[in-house]
């Protein structure tokens, strides 16, 4: 499949699925799961990492991880899902030689075919025009921006007039660099209602309501592994306690059988 087949699912009402994936057993079971697309987001940062924010993660540690979810797929190439891998904090931000440098690398070692950036500044519409133009796709990244968190927090973002202008004027200026989706964190339903109305590329919601044209999640959420779980990502397993309660009982039993 190609970043571009994701367009075609939009004009064709088809829902497009996106979960983020961080190592080899993550992948196996999402592209199980039937998954259009993995995500490597850099959400790895805090939910297999243990830092606080997505900052510290650097373009070498996204490598790394894009390289083993990659090994975890077992389907023959065409049947896999799309890899995004997130470009992390810093690798985007200083120019665009350093990005098209930061992106290639991902690209040229690893399974990857696209990468995702955050914000709409006009700097970085400069870097996603010059990678697309160098064969490199971009999905976009607008709302709630976790690079940006020192400035936006993580609250809900686009609530008032000014910014929910704002946010409309992006998505058309990332549509127009050539972004082949546009991942709206965070953000009233109603917004991005219009925001897909208004695009012709599919936007794809985290907690942005149901009327998108995909869904992402961070996988850990949803199998309730994360120790803090955000408010718009309700778990369907309590994966913690399960996976707690069966350890338990191995280590009583292998107590008992000393
Ligand atoms: O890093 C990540 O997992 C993400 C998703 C929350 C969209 O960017």
């Amino acid at each position: 499949m190609l970043t571009t087949d994701l367009v075609r699912f939009k004009k064709l009402g088809k829902q497009i699925t996106v979960l983020t994936a961080w190592d080899a057993i993550s992948s196996s079971i999402v592209e199980a799961s039937g998954a259009d697309v993995v995500l490597v987001g850099d959400s790895l940062g805090m939910v297999v990492l243990g830092h606080s924010t997505t900052l510290p993660v650097t373009l070498d540690q996204m490598l790394h991880h894009t390289k083993a979810v990659c090994r975890g797929f077992s389907k023959p190439p065409s049947k896999q899902p799309i890899v995004v891998c997130d470009l992390p904090f810093l690798s985007y931000q200083c120019g665009e030689d350093k990005a098209v440098e930061a992106a290639g690398t991902i690209l040229k070692n690893s399974c990857a075919s696209a990468v995702k950036i955050e914000g709409a500044e006009p700097e970085t519409l400069l870097v996603i025009q010059r990678l697309i133009r160098m064969g490199i796709p971009v999905m976009g990244h607008l709302g709630l921006t976790p690079q940006s968190v020192h400035k936006l927090g993580y609250k809900s973002q686009a609530r008032d007039k000014n910014s929910q202008d704002k946010i409309l004027e992006d998505s058309k200026r990332l549509q127009e660099s050539g972004c082949f989706a546009i991942v709206f964190e965070h953000i009233p339903g109603e917004i991005a209602g219009k925001l897909r109305k208004n695009l012709t590329i599919p936007i794809i919601g985290i907690g942005a309501g149901k009327d998108c044209d995909g869904q992402v999640r961070v996988t850990a959420d949803i199998l309730g592994l994360s120790i803090e779980q955000p408010p718009f990502a309700k778990p369907l397993l309590a994966g913690r306690e399960l996976c707690i309660d069966a350890l338990q009982k191995w280590v009583e039993s292998a107590k008992i059988n000393q």
